[in-house]
């Protein structure tokens, strides 16, 4: 039995040229030493928590002892008094947790923490419970197996992030998400130490802010998909128990449709308008020039302010095209009057309108960064989504700034894209001062509604979204993108512990797909394709609107499918390395493929909803039986081939196959 594990152990080792000490952490600590020995686990795990520490740390503590049962089976305590506060403890503890201080929900609020794992024990110390929180997602995360059970590696960890804000925006106003979902989201976020959600509450294609103060808002602007104000208040505590901050969105001027419904007077344009059902830049657009858009919007805000605490309230303000104010002749001899040049600058003396109510409630503006103009006040926040050049100019600028370019998840680029996109690369910021680099407060995810319910959510955000925290957490020389991947595997199982569906939305879709459970020909070609990425999947919303079906094909599809990235990894190592082993990895799986589509085409045959991958599934198994002919050299590689390739390019389903390429280079010359 020894004899095999030594065995098995040395094989992954060598053959997956990992380090010996091959960790999954995510994100990466700042400083880690890995001490030998180890802690063993047992169901008489005990832990206690400082006398000073506040409740929502002793909740904490549970939630974290009950994941670790739930993981490991072993029926842990689960007597509050059996582990909280020293009272009761039947022996000392296992797992000591101290803290000094409740933290402020602020930011730039001391998040540091200290972990020591030896044979002993486990010691958590830090400065405020957000700390200790992110040192017991970590310990979560160093959890181990072997053959006698469960344990924790000694170790020794500090940690503390490298950006204070650490975003994930959800856009629930293209499509509306239930409470239940963002929660299981916040918990997510909770476990890789992102500590802001970003609300963006309100769009053209949606209002989902309950106001008692202007009720037509929510009852006319939301098809009665809303939150109240005593939900919104719930996953606020419930944020802060988990140390995120809540930031609300109302995006003004523009984006705006779903407000003009109820109030079509507000708009700059004459209405009357309905509830937008398709993605793109609309054209409503809050007119700027009249008193009564200021009144609601100043007591709107009052309504919001109370219900979300934090400091920063953002205002939107990206994408205003501008054509209603063109076309509003009161709003142009408002501009003739008022020496107001162009649009830009009209937007300015809005937005200069709007941070003075903001100021008065005690708000920071934040706003995409089409804000950023000259005199812009100084106290607004850019949020940069179209380049990096606004992060640094506002920076240079004086404002403070945070980065989203680079970060749109809604895109489905793979997440590599994501995590190699450093918010201040040393390359790119060198000409900056240190005040100017301490302005970049950090970065957020921005996970845009358009294409995704609450079924595929999560399959969207996650696991990638966990690369991003990485990025914005550790040092920036963590960037190895494989063992990115690697511990991105690991961490995604784990994220299905907090009831994320990223990965079951995806059996759940192909089960109805295929009208049962035989689902396999259908998953093979899944792995290898990808949704359309960017704005490809849906031009001018030609393909979708907001209640199109969002549960076929591309929804099921990942942005990062596995099974091509390990496909294009063999082809370039038997490429490199042209050895029969090599050759006969790829040549398996090229005849998997080939043989494919003879075991999906019944399931299609009976399944319509299926048809618009038909010709996609075939193309896969065309170019991989010419792939495995040439290969064996039954066959020449001849020009005429370069049409099949060039086909099996078309997207099918709003999808793209991704080993096109890789299966070509393989016998091309
Ligand atoms: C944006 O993506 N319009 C901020």
């Amino acid at each position: 039995m020894r004899k095999f594990t030594l065995f098995f152990t040395l094989l992954s080792i060598l053959s997956l040229n990992l380090p010996a000490q091959s960790h999954h952490l995510m994100p990466v600590p700042r400083r880690v030493e890995w001490p030998a020995g180890q802690f063993r686990l047992d169901k008489q795990f005990t832990l206690t928590v400082s006398k000073s520490a506040p409740e929502n740390l002793i909740a904490a503590a549970d939630r974290f002892m009950r994941r670790l049962d739930g993981r490991t089976g072993l029926f842990l305590l689960q007597i509050e008094s059996d582990f909280i506060r020293n009272d009761n403890l039947p022996k000392e503890a296992n797992l000591d947790i101290q803290v000094e201080r409740k933290g402020k929900l602020e930011l730039g609020e001391d998040e540091s923490y200290q972990l020591k794992v030896d044979a002993d024990g486990i010691t958590l110390t830090a400065t405020t419970d957000f700390g200790a929180m992110h040192g017991l997602e970590t310990l979560l995360q160093l959890l181990e197996v072997d053959a006698d059970g469960y344990y924790f590696p000694a170790v020794q960890i500090e940690d503390e992030p490298r950006f204070p804000w650490r975003g994930l925006m959800i856009d629930v106003a293209r499509h509306f998400e239930p409470m239940h979902v963002l929660k299981r989201n916040l918990d997510a976020m909770a476990s890789v130490k992102l500590n802001v959600f970003h609300f963006h509450l309100t769009e053209d294609q949606g209002w989902r802010f309950e106001s008692k103060k202007f009720p037509k808002l929510h009852e006319m602007g939301s098809d009665g998909l809303y939150y109240t104000q005593d939900e919104m208040r719930d996953l606020v505590a419930y944020a802060a128990d988990r140390g995120i901050r809540v930031v609300p969105e109302f995006d003004v001027p523009g984006h705006s449709t779903a407000l003009l419904v109820g109030y079509p007077e507000l708009a700059s344009a004459p209405g009357p308008y309905t509830i937008e059902r398709k993605a793109g830049i609309m054209d409503p657009t809050l007119n700027p020039t009249i008193d009564a858009t200021y009144d609601l919007l100043d007591t709107l805000f009052k309504e919001v302010t109370d219900i979300f605490p934090d400091v920063y309230f953002h205002i939107g303000g990206d994408e205003n095209n501008g054509k209603q104010w063109d076309q509003n002749a009161d709003i142009q001899a408002y501009m003739k009057a008022n020496k107001i040049a162009d649009n830009h600058a009209l937007q300015t003396e809005f937005n200069r309108r709007i941070l003075k109510t903001l100021t008065s409630y005690g708000k920071k503006m934040m706003g995409w960064d089409e804000i950023l103009q000259p005199d812009l006040p100084k106290d607004a926040v850019i949020h940069s989504w179209r380049g990096k050049e606004a992060l640094y100019a506002a920076a240079k600028d004086g404002y403070q700034a945070v980065l989203s370019n680079g970060y749109y998840i809604d895109l489905c680029k793979p997440t590599d894209h994501h995590y190699l996109n450093d918010p201040l690369p040393a390359s790119m910021t060198a000409d900056l001062t240190a005040d100017q680099k301490a302005r970049i407060l950090g970065g957020e995810a921005t996970m845009w509604g358009e294409l995704v319910t609450p079924l595929t959510m999560d399959s969207r955000i996650w696991p990638r979204t966990a690369a991003i925290a990485e990025r914005l957490w550790s040092p920036e020389s963590v960037k190895d993108v494989d063992d990115m991947y690697r511990r991105l595997g690991v961490i995604s199982l784990q994220l299905e512990e907090l009831g994320l569906l990223h990965i079951a939305s995806r059996e759940m879709i192909m089960r109805k797909l295929c009208r049962g459970p035989h689902t396999e020909p259908l998953r093979v070609l899944l792995d290898v394709v990808e949704p359309l990425k960017g704005y490809e999947r849906n031009p001018a919303s030609k393909f979708y609107k907001m209640l199109s079906p969002m549960s076929l094909f591309a929804d099921a599809a990942g942005p990062d499918a596995a099974g091509a990235r390990i496909f294009r990894a063999q082809v370039q190592a038997y490429l490199a390395n042209p050895t029969p082993e090599n050759k006969a990895v790829i040549r398996a799986q090229l005849l998997a493929w080939r043989d494919n589509h003879a075991q999906l085409k019944p399931i299609i045959d009976r399944s319509p909803v299926l048809k618009e991958v038909e010709q996609l599934s075939a193309n896969l198994a065309l170019i991989s039986g010419l792939s495995i002919a040439v290969m064996d050299e039954v066959r020449p590689y001849e020009d005429t081939m370069d049409a099949a390739f060039e086909a099996a390019k078309e997207q099918g389903g709003r999808t793209e196959l991704m080993v096109v390429d890789a299966i070509q280079e393989l016998i091309k010359e």
